[in-house]
């Protein structure tokens, strides 16, 4: 049975050019659908609008037109209280700028979601899963005392914990070495295995071809969306954009 998790309908994205009335349409006419249980990566040059699409899709940014429907509902029309139970149970981001307190540890990092909601923490439970995702830092340290590739791992374990349905993922692995994104892509198919959505933007294409999708984007627009994409299919695809 194919079950749509999420459906983007000719998204178009147009923002202001610094102070003046000009502006510039970053994403234009996008519309492609995720299918539940689907790993799909989105590749394409720097600029070419990658991260603005996940704020879009992910009820970060309004887009300027056009629809997304997440689970169903379109989360552009949800009332605050309906919006923070869809944010907490539906979905995670996982952000390319990790988006982490500099100043807090660790451990407070990840569990600031939990704290929020009057939750209380398991400490044990978030001791595995920073050894799972083989982090190799002190949980009660800092964050400003961590490697990039550390913070990115914190970042990580602070939005799967919250176990959410579909997860958007920011160049998750950036900042890893290989053996950690290996670790961190082993756990997005495990996540999609148990019938979680995983939507990824990064600049690996070793890694996008591993995935069930890729989305090719060009200077905002979709050039191709390539079906159990090859190495070769997603260069030849990206080698159009150039
Ligand atoms: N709020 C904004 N106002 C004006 N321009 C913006 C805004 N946000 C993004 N842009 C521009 O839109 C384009 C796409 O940016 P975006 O960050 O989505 O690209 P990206 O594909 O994620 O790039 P990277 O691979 O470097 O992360 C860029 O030219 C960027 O300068
Ligand atoms: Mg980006």
């Amino acid at each position: 049975m194919i079950n749509t998790v999420l459906s983007v309908d000719q998204l178009t994205q147009v923002v202001p050019i610094g102070q003046s009335d000009r502006t510039t349409t970053i994403l234009k006419n996008i519309s492609f659908k995720v299918q539940k249980g689907e790993l799909v990566s989105i590749v394409g040059p720097s600029g070419s609008g990658k991260s603005t699409l996940l704020y879009s899709i992910s009820r970060i940014t309004r887009p300027t037109s056009g629809t997304v429907t997440i689970a169903g509902v379109n989360p552009y029309q949800l009332k605050p209280n309906q919006l923070a139970a869809f944010r907490r149970q539906i979905i995670g981001f996982i952000f390319q700028q990790y988006n982490l307190i500099q100043s807090l540890p660790v451990f407070e990092n990840i569990v600031i979601q939990q704290r929020l909601s009057h939750q209380q923490p398991k400490r044990s439970e978030i001791e595995q899963l920073l050894t799972k995702l083989n982090f190799a830092g002190q949980i009660d340290g800092a964050v400003e005392t961590l490697s990039g590739g550390e913070q990115q791992k914190v970042a990580i374990a602070r939005t799967i914990l919250t176990d959410c349905d579909v997860l958007f993922a920011d160049e998750p692995t950036g900042a890893l070495d290989s053996v950690s994104k290996s670790i961190i892509f082993t756990y997005f198919k495990e996540m999609v295995a148990k019938g979680k959505t995983v939507i990824m933007v990064t600049h690996d294409i070793e890694l996008a071809s591993q995935t069930d999708r890729a989305i090719v984007l060009k200077d905002g627009q979709v050039q191709q969306i390539v079906p159990e994409p090859s190495l070769e299919a997603i260069y030849a695809a990206l080698d159009k954009v150039v």
